[in-house]
């Protein structure tokens, strides 16, 4: 790869794989994409002008980190591979994502347990997936929400004992579903013993974080926290600051320490040996991050919402320590890995999942989650053409070396449902079985997170019912001079919390979930989503789920044929076909909440699956079919 300097022009930045990544993430947030640089005049425009002919708005210090990174990443993008996809259990998987907490209480404490887990197993079965990740279950004090672990081989007293862990294990092994744990090695409780024996003063423990010498009111850097303000917080006792990404209780571990990386590896081989089939790493691409810790650029902060991210997000050292954890524990136990990458790009993917390089079989990618430049909390339309125009990048530009990870919700964010139609709820149910139907039938793994099956949608929080330590901290930051009520707007458009609330067993007072209090106030009262009433109709979002996954488990097509977007697909549908050895199913998608023409279709034999019941000559809203063709 050719050194980049202030001279390179933008065309050669984007030649580089990360670069290009970087930049298609910077340009997003000015509502541009990368055709801006094949313009041969912007294209021909030197990284130095940039300051200059932005008015600005990238200053020299963007440049500097830009020349800064891209000199350092690895940016050793193999060739896509074009053969058939390698056949691996894992791809195999339709995974069902538990938050614990919020799934089912079994003895009245208001909070979810794994014996509730275990009682619905036979739910799960009747759904058809055949793994589950649990969100961390270890013990924690709960900052977030077992986020924070305070010891990696014990189970959270709140949800049980390590007997009713291997219980489940047991159970769950038992009925043809694999586990996969939630694994958060970037990070540990302030309430760890090792940070505690840090405190006390022990070096070697201290080796194990970044404990940094400033004065007490100015911390070592100038890095900010996910969950607001500084990503430092002073220790008197020691006169010293340690680093925190996330909350203050979140303290980040030093993985260039090899003691570090050799305890992340005996904890992975600790749950390995009991029987977990894979894990899902927290943030994993944050374990990268060197030592020296230098300042984040201002415009990159102020750009991308968080200062220094440029010094963990893209890190170097990132790919060995991956390599390192899948020989020493993974790969000898035939392990699935799934990384949660958060601000990676296409290219950052690609480096980590080729099974060439040993690193991750896939990674949770976030650029479909929201609109391009926004995040969780900005108040906008989902846009559906972009949700449509990168996924189709990420299935055609990933190699058959390289494996994708499908899902729209998850524990951090609102329901998807919510997204696509807002207070339009009449689209709820076509819009839930559009979603399952992208779904069952793209390349890659797919995630379903509790609830998505019964079509759940977020709810109104008031502050005092605000539970998420993420929303509780914006609430106290009041960034900005924002007013309480602006914020409360921000978190009942986006916050996590939503996808947080008892999961919807039946239509009682707290839905079926718990006969004491429930942590967190439950969503919606319906007589129609929960899983009692969508189990017994056939033309519920559970049934719809329950068939599209059956027909996945049984088409090779859909699980390792290829991926075709369809050559003329009009604005607001989305149409591809999978073509492979068991056949050629070609999906047809209205992405839009009106009726619309269909598009021209290839020859079609038969109708798989119409989530409409029958397919009339118009598309309706939010139409998803499949044909045989
Ligand atoms: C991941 C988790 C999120 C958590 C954060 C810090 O993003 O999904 O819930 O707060 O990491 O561990
Ligand atoms: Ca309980």
């Amino acid at each position: 790869m050719s050194k980049i300097s202030t001279k390179s022009k933008l065309r050669d930045i984007i030649k580089n794989p990360i670069g290009r990544d970087i930049a298609n993430r910077l340009l997003s947030t000015m509502g541009k994409d990368l055709s801006l640089v094949d313009n041969p005049f912007v294209g021909g425009v030197r990284l130095g002008a940039l300051p200059r002919l932005t008015g600005g708005m990238v200053d020299s210090s963007v440049v500097d980190t830009i020349v800064e990174l891209l000199n350092s990443v690895d940016a050793d993008v193999q060739p896509r591979f074009e053969g058939e996809y390698e056949e691996k259990w894992w791809k195999d998987l339709v995974v069902y994502q538990i938050y614990p907490r919020s799934f089912m209480d079994t003895n009245g404490d208001g909070i979810g347990d794994l014996r509730g887990v275990i009682s619905k197993l036979d739910y799960l079965a009747e759904l058809g997936i055949n793994a589950i990740w649990l969100t961390p279950v270890c013990d924690s004090p709960n900052d977030d929400n077992g986020y924070d672990i305070r010891d990696y081989r014990a189970i959270m007293a709140e949800f049980g004992t390590m007997e009713d862990y291997e219980e489940l294990v047991k159970e769950a092994h038992a009925r043809g579903m694999k586990i996969i744990m939630d694994m958060v090695l970037n990070h540990c409780s302030d309430e760890h013993e090792w940070f505690r024996r840090a405190l006390a003063g022990e070096q070697k423990y201290k080796d194990y974080f970044f404990f940094r010498d400033a004065t007490p009111d100015t911390p070592p850097n100038n890095w900010l926290s996910f969950f607001s303000g500084s990503a430092w917080n002073y220790y008197p006792e020691l006169g010293q600051w340690a680093l925190h990404l996330f909350s203050k209780k979140q303290m980040d571990l030093n993985w260039n320490n090899p003691d570090v990386r050799q305890e992340a590896i005996d904890i992975l081989n600790f749950w390995l040996d009991k029987g977990v089939d894979g894990f899902r790493l927290d943030v994993i691409n944050y374990i990268g991050k060197d030592e020296r810790l230098p300042d984040g650029s201002e415009a990159v902060g102020a750009m991308l919402g968080y200062r220094g991210i440029e010094h963990y997000f893209f890190a170097p050292a990132l790919h060995e320590r991956l390599r390192e954890m899948q020989e020493k524990a993974l790969g000898p136990h035939d392990a699935f890995t799934v990384g949660e990458t958060p601000g990676t790009g296409i290219n950052m993917n690609r480096l980590i999942t080729d099974s060439r390089r040993g690193e991750l079989d896939t990674v949770f990618c976030f650029d479909h989650l929201y609109s391009p430049g926004r995040d969780k909390y900005d108040i906008c339309d989902y846009d559906l053409e972009w949700v449509k125009r990168s996924l189709t990048e990420h299935q055609t530009i990933y190699g058959k070396d390289c494996w994708n990870s499908i899902f729209f919700e998850n524990h951090d964010n609102q329901r998807v449902v919510s997204k696509i139609v807002r207070d339009k709820l009449e689209h709820r149910d076509a819009a839930a079985k559009m979603i399952a139907v992208i779904s069952m039938t793209l390349a890659g793994t797919p995630f379903i997170y509790q609830g998505q099956e019964l079509c759940m949608v977020g709810t109104k929080f008031t502050p005092e019912e605000v539970r998420d330590v993420e929303a509780i901290n914006l609430l106290a930051e009041k960034k900005d001079g924002a007013t309480e009520e602006q914020i409360m707007e921000r978190i009942n458009f986006g916050g996590r919390d939503h996808a947080r609330v008892p999961m919807q067993w039946d239509d009682s007072e707290n839905v079926g979930f718990t006969t004491g209090t429930p942590w967190i106030k439950p969503g919606e009262h319906s007589s129609v989503y929960n899983a009692a009433t969508q189990m017994t109709d056939p033309d519920s979002v559970f049934s719809a789920y329950k068939e599209l996954i059956a027909l996945r488990k049984r088409v090779h097509a859909l699980r390792y044929g290829e991926f075709i977007p369809a050559k003329k697909c009009p604005k607001g549908l989305f149409c591809y076909t999978r073509k492979g050895k068991d056949g050629c199913y070609y999906i047809e998608i209205n992405m839009t909440g009106s009726k619309v023409r269909r598009a021209k279709a290839p020859g079609i034999k038969e109708l798989v699956y119409c989530s409409y019941g029958t397919p009339e000559k118009k598309l309706r809203p939010y139409e998803a079919n499949i044909y045989l063709c």
